[in-house]
């Protein structure tokens, strides 16, 4: 590192972590900590904490966790000199101007210089594109119609026809080859040695959040094949972690984000105003992505193309905006097929109408999955009722699936009693009521359980503490909601001997001769308690510790059932009491 530790030290405690995390995350003071909504993943209740007295934050959900520096970091994918810079700034500390030394030069990051070498080649691209040998490409897109602000504005450029120009003009700055090579703006090539990726190619470079270009998308300028050309994935170049055009759309203030799925298409779109458009790279959308948006809107719209291929890819999309539980909602292209030709041939203003008219996700959904049947024919008309009934079993709060059945009933015609009675037997039978938390892709497998695990602790450690509590989940909770065999055991003793009249958790660890399960049972009646001021504060804390217990448990023997009979009779009354957790409000002491 080129700072000294005492400045990194300096820089660090003059930047108060909950100040600097509260600039990018709503915080809520609980007890001596802060909590809020994770940014490194999707959740509806807080587990995010960041510590004042040691200045530190943790997420309980996704086990995320540093200092403030680190923060910084994660958030914006800097790299740590790019975060103490940041940092020292917002508190006016000088950091001291770091002198390239040739030795120095060989110690600075990879990435920092994969940075510039992409900025370098941006750089070449533009002026090529303003050469006299980019007369074609210059031409090319002024018949697409793009301005010369707007060519602009987007650095676009142009890759000449020289198979090495690229290359050349790199080495002379004095990047060495293997970096080049790394950047993946070059190949290589066993016999003529190192030449240009692109050539012949009008160039889109794409930037990351912050404006820095990472890499490039090229396009040929008629109809050859593959119309686009994407520099590889590199360190910098995280393809389902970026999104063409974020780093304008996030700063637009318009209402939501427009997705869309090419280049020209955001293009065309901000120059005609919708300055809140962004696309993916060249790939399939990603749950990284849906993160990505979540931190600045909480609504997507969707521009895809009206072709099938559009339509399916656009049907992926919902499902992970969903899981990232963004609203999300999809703009009809028709009779045009893409955002692009739209605007070319209607205008901003019924653009700006079809924003007004997006079709909700769900109901675009359903509209698409009638496509798949023929229903005058009564099997199929009811395969397709009972498709329908199985999506809406995914809305978890009552008032939701019962807004989306009249609506589905409405707009398709069908009775909505008779759609009711088919829900209810969909769920009756099985079908996964949505459980966020433990279906997000982004947590991997081992901390959904371990978290569920830790819940179902606190929850023993508590009932433990406090007895009284016993009475306010009589009904609702018994030992087999908690799904570890271990802790199963231990709390049907613990209710067990609640029961009898006599608590004393401790004698429950004579029940085990093995070390390591005494230890596991220390742990569960040791687990901290998060500390809570008010009263409203602990109700709604217990209130989400029994409900994350219940869905938990709900998830549990739903998977088991087909498997285990007893499961099912576990999941109507896990299904029912949640129902009725779910509108409750505990009354605490
Ligand atoms: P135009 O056809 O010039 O209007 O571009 P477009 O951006 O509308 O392209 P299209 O709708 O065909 O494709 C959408 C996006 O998919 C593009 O912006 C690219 O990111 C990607 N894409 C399209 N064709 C190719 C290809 O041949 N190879 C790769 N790697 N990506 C492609
Ligand atoms: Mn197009």
């Amino acid at each position: 590192m080129y700072y000294p530790q005492e400045l990194v030290e300096e820089v660090r405690q003059k930047n108060d972590i909950v100040d600097v995390i509260s600039g990018y995350v709503s915080l809520k003071r609980q007890g001596g900590n802060y909590f809020g909504l994770c940014p490194f993943h999707s959740e509806k209740s807080p587990s995010f904490s960041v510590s004042q007295h040691k200045q530190m934050y943790y997420c309980f959900g996704c086990h995320k966790g540093g200092n403030v520096i680190s923060f910084v970091m994660e958030y914006e994918n800097f790299n740590f000199p790019e975060a103490l810079r940041v940092l020292a700034e917002r508190v006016n500390v000088s950091l001291p101007e770091v002198e390239y030394t040739e030795e120095m030069r060989q110690k600075e990051s990879r990435r920092a210089k994969l940075f510039e070498i992409n900025k370098e080649a941006a750089k070449y691209y533009f002026y090529a594109l303003r050469s006299e040998q980019g007369a074609l490409g210059k031409r090319y897109l002024t018949d697409r119609q793009l301005s010369e602000e707007t060519m602009q504005r987007f650095g676009l450029g142009y890759s000449l026809q020289y198979s090495d120009g690229l290359v050349r003009y790199l080495k002379k700055k004095g990047y060495d080859d293997g970096l080049i090579r790394d950047s993946g703006l070059a190949v290589f090539h066993e016999k003529y040695g190192m030449s240009d990726k692109f050539f012949n190619r009008v160039m889109f470079p794409i930037q990351d959040v912050n404006g820095k270009v990472i890499g490039f998308g090229g396009r040929v300028m008629g109809d050859a094949k593959p119309k686009y050309l994407n520099s590889p994935e590199t360190e910098i170049f995280d393809k389902s972690r970026n999104l063409y055009g974020l780093n304008f759309a996030r700063t637009s203030r318009k209402n939501g984000i427009i997705l869309c799925e090419g280049y020209m298409d955001v293009i065309a779109m901000h120059q005609a105003g919708f300055t809140q458009a962004a696309a993916s790279l060249g790939t399939a959308f990603t749950p990284g992505q849906a993160m990505l948006l979540k931190r600045y809107t909480q609504n997507v719209y969707l521009a895809y193309d009206s072709d099938d291929a559009g339509v399916n890819a656009a049907l992926r999309a919902i499902g992970i905006l969903r899981d990232a539980m963004l609203s999300c909602r999809i703009i009809n292209m028709q009779p045009y097929k893409d955002p692009d030709e739209f605007i070319k041939n209607l205008g901003t203003e019924e653009f700006e109408k079809r924003i007004e008219d997006a079709e909700n996700s769900f109901l675009f959904e359903i509209r698409m999955l009638k496509r798949n049947y023929k229903l005058e024919d009564p099997e199929e008309k009811t395969r397709f009722y009972t498709e329908i009934a199985k999506k809406l079993c995914q809305f978890e709060e009552e008032i939701e699936r019962e807004n989306y059945l009249s609506a589905v009933a409405e707009v398709h015609q069908i009775n909505p009693q008779s759609l009711r009675k088919l829900v209810v037997s969909q769920a009756a039978a099985g079908v996964k009521v949505r459980l966020p938390e433990a279906r997000s892709g982004i947590q991997n497998k081992n901390t959904v359980e371990d978290g569920q695990k830790k819940v179902q602790r606190v929850l023993l450690t508590w009932l433990a503490e406090e007895p009284g509590l016993f009475a306010k989940i009589e009904g609702y909770i018994t030992p087999e909601d908690f799904t570890d065999e271990l802790y199963q055991k231990v709390a049907k003793q613990l209710f067990e001997d609640h029961e009898a009249g006599h608590d004393n958790p401790a004698a429950i660890m004579d029940l085990f001769d093995d070390q390591q399960e005494r230890n596991a049972v220390a742990e569960i009646f040791h687990t901290p308690l998060a500390r809570i001021e008010t009263k409203e504060e602990r109700e709604q804390a217990f209130r989400d510790i029994i409900l994350n217990v219940k869905r938990n448990s709900f998830a549990y023997y739903t998977a088991k059932m087909g498997k285990d009979v007893s499961a099912v009779q576990r999941v109507v009354e896990a299904k029912k009491a949640l129902e009725a957790l779910e509108r409750m409000h505990f009354v605490l002491d």
